[in-house]
């Protein structure tokens, strides 16, 4: 059986490419490296031991896409190619839309071409909007608060749309709550261009020597030390939660939203207390005002994820901190 993989080569994807060559399948990833280095698709064939196909495309351009499913025997699709940094989306909202929706379209369009009818795809925690309680779950109301959550919503109305077009469809909408870690080796990891939006990249970051000190976005929150707190998934666990996905598209149809996360609410300070004891480095901070439009908690419940897919998380906060420094100790540049 054969996997094309979009956006293999980034954070999430390339972490993904290993659990599904361990799980037995053949790999294909399109990759226009926009956000990502050749050297992680390197990496994993040498944690592996096996070779995945690669091409350089554009996920828009139809004609590259025709060529890949021309040249292999793609049974199923795994969507991870996208644009994600929030606060750019809202700068240049175009820019979202034209790539997250475009390569959603074109991708469906040629899939349909091919009669390919099983697609994995990267939602997030984002389509909930501001939620009313915790813990979330998948039907809980949907709505946005920024462009890049937006083109998520938009795309899951797509593909729902696909599926009652066509009930032979399968679709597994993944909505991940916040991947962070690596993969134990040490040798791929996320590797973000620029400064770091997010927390754990940032942190990593000042215990590397790259930056000086973690800015923590408000103390008066409604949580048990003031601080943020967020439902961390190790993406280890996230990758795997894709072979489960995969395994139930083969075997089922239906458009269907998962949760993926652990159910725990992790705050800001137990996180970096959490690094620290885990990297033995201090991790120096400043109390910063409030993050626009961040809420006090959010955390998932994974119970359907549990019971339709068979997965939930395995790895904690602690694995979580460990395999991020090990990634970053050896790589503190990440792929440059
Ligand atoms: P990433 O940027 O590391 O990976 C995305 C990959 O897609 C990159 O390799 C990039 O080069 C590629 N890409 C982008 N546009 C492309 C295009 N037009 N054609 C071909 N390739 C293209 O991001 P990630 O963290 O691995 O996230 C993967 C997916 O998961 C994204 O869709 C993201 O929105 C979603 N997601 C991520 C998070 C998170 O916290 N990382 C949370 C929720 C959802
Ligand atoms: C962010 C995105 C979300 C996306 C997710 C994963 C925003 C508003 N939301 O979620 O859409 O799906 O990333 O990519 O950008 N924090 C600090 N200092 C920092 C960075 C973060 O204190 O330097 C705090 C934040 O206030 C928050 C927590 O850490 O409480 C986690 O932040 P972050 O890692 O950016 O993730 P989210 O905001 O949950």
């Amino acid at each position: 059986m054969s996997i094309l993989i979009t956006g293999g080569a980034g954070f999430i994807g390339s972490h993904t490419c290993v659990e599904i060559l361990d799980a037995g399948y053949d790999v294909v990833v399109v990759d226009n490296l926009s956000n990502s280095s050749r050297k992680a698709l390197e990496r994993v064939e040498k944690i592996t031991g096996k070779t995945l196909k690669f091409y350089e495309a554009d996920v828009r351009n139809t004609d590259a896409l025709r060529k890949i499913f021309s040249e292999n025997s793609i049974d199923a699709v795994i969507h991870f190619a996208g644009y994600k940094a929030v606060g750019e989306s809202v700068r240049e909202p175009l820019k979202y839309y034209d790539n997250n929706i475009g390569c959603t379209v074109s991708l469906l369009s040629v899939m349909d071409e091919f009669g390919v009818k099983r697609i994995v795809f990267s939602s997030s925690a984002t389509v909930y909007g501001i939620p009313e309680k915790m813990p979330i779950t998948e039907e809980m109301p949907l709505s946005a608060i920024n462009p890049y959550g937006r083109t998520k919503l938009f795309i899951e109305e797509i593909l729902r749309d696909r599926y009652n077009a066509d009930n032979g469809w399968s679709i597994a909408l993944l909505r991940y709550f916040n991947p962070i870690g690596a993969h134990k080796s040490g040798l791929i990891g996320e590797s973000p261009k620029g400064i770091p939006n997010n927390l754990m990249p940032f942190i990593s970051q000042v215990a590397v020597g790259r930056l000086t000190e973690l800015h923590v976005f408000g103390d008066d929150y409604n949580t048990s030390d003031g601080t943020g707190s967020r439902d961390y998934i190790h993406v280890v666990d996230l990758a795997k939660g894709h072979v489960k996905a995969i395994e139930w598209a083969f075997t089922h149809t239906g458009c269907e939203a998962f949760n993926l996360g652990t159910g725990k609410g992790t705050t800001v300070m137990e996180l970096r207390d959490a690094f620290v004891r885990a990297s033995g480095v201090d991790i120096p901070y400043v109390i910063d005002p409030r993050r626009p439009g961040d809420l006090d908690e959010l955390y998932a419940s994974c119970d359907k994820a549990k019971s339709v897919l068979g997965w939930e998380a395995t790895l904690n906060i602690n694995d979580m901190c460990k395999d991020t420094w090990l990634w970053q100790r050896d790589n503190p540049n990440g792929y440059d």
